[in-house]
């Protein structure tokens, strides 16, 4: 199984909308998927729970993390929605360790019975996120193209507790940095310039999509995918033509993205302790 986290501690950046997406993507491509919403908000279980697509687990995610986690459902597709006690986790330290333990021991579980897990987190740089990524293959970070967004990449990478350098320094070598993933991207002069300005200072860390200058994996703002995800629908297969422009726009980066996740090799496992 591979486990691909989203993160990126700034909200409303379109992480639980692309983790939505991503999660439709691979079971319609046969990937058997389980979804995790690690966030208290419940923005990537509502439209899952909405769509019916899912199987939903007799359990919240916060049981994951507690090692109350029972059988999943015997699914192709199944979601650990979003549990009351999320918030509380972070304020009980000495639990921290074997809360990031017992989310390991979960996916190592899991792993038997599906191919893909996306797990949706937090902009709290909690426990949470903290065990998410020390136990992931994959993150992605969807980020938007204004100033403040762009400063926070600087967090992203080089916070002291949960900067994805530092997970993967001290607590999980493996993890694999897919990049930078623009989002709500509009084509105003302010963030084309902006956009310029993220290829200049971060394009090691952008997705290709392709050998053109610019060719970058980007979700364009657009009102058709906050609507699939208010009303619990897969955007492809709304009836507007909106919907469908939409998601032919935002195709080849959704691709690009599951590819890597399910072909790229992580590197072995090591014996670096999950907290
Ligand atoms: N590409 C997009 N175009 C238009 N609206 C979007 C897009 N991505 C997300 N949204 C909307 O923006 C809001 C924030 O997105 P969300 O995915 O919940 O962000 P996050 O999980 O980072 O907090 C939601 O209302 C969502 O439906
Ligand atoms: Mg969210």
């Amino acid at each position: 199984m591979k486990t691909l986290v989203l993160a990126n501690q700034k909200g409303g950046v379109g992480k639980s909308a692309v983790a939505t997406l991503l999660a439709y993507h691979f079971a319609q491509k046969g990937q058997r998927v389980l979804a995790i919403d690690l966030d208290h908000q419940g923005n990537l279980s509502r439209p899952l729970q909405a769509s019916k697509r899912a199987a939903v687990a007799g359990f919240t995610s916060d049981l994951v993390m507690t090692s109350g986690a029972t059988a999943l459902p015997a699914s192709p597709f199944a979601l650990v929605p979003f549990g009351p006690d999320l918030l509380a986790m972070e304020r009980q330290p000495q639990q921290h360790t074997p809360f990031a333990r017992a989310m390991r021991a979960f996916l190592v579980q899991a792993a038997a019975q599906f191919d893909v897990c996306v797990i949706d987190t937090n902009p709290n740089p909690d426990i949470r996120l903290i065990a998410a990524l020390a136990s992931a293959d994959f993150v992605l970070s969807p980020i938007q193209l204004n100033q403040e967004a762009l400063d926070g990449v600087t967090s992203l990478l080089n916070h002291e507790r949960v900067g994805l350098r530092k997970i993967k320094a001290v607590l999980n070598p493996r993890l694999h940095f897919i990049g930078l993933l623009p989002t709500l991207v509009e084509p105003t002069p302010f963030q084309k310039e902006n956009f310029v300005q993220v290829i200049e200072r971060y394009g090691s860390l952008m997705i290709r999509i392709g050998d053109g200058a610019g060719q970058f994996a980007r979700i364009p703002k657009r009102s058709a995918i906050a609507e699939a995800q208010a009303a619990g629908e897969v955007l492809w297969e709304m009836k507007k033509t909106a919907a469908r422009d939409a998601w032919r726009e935002i195709e080849p980066s959704i691709v690009r993205i599951a590819t890597i996740v399910t072909s790229v090799q992580a590197p072995e496992p090591s014996h670096a302790a999950a907290a």
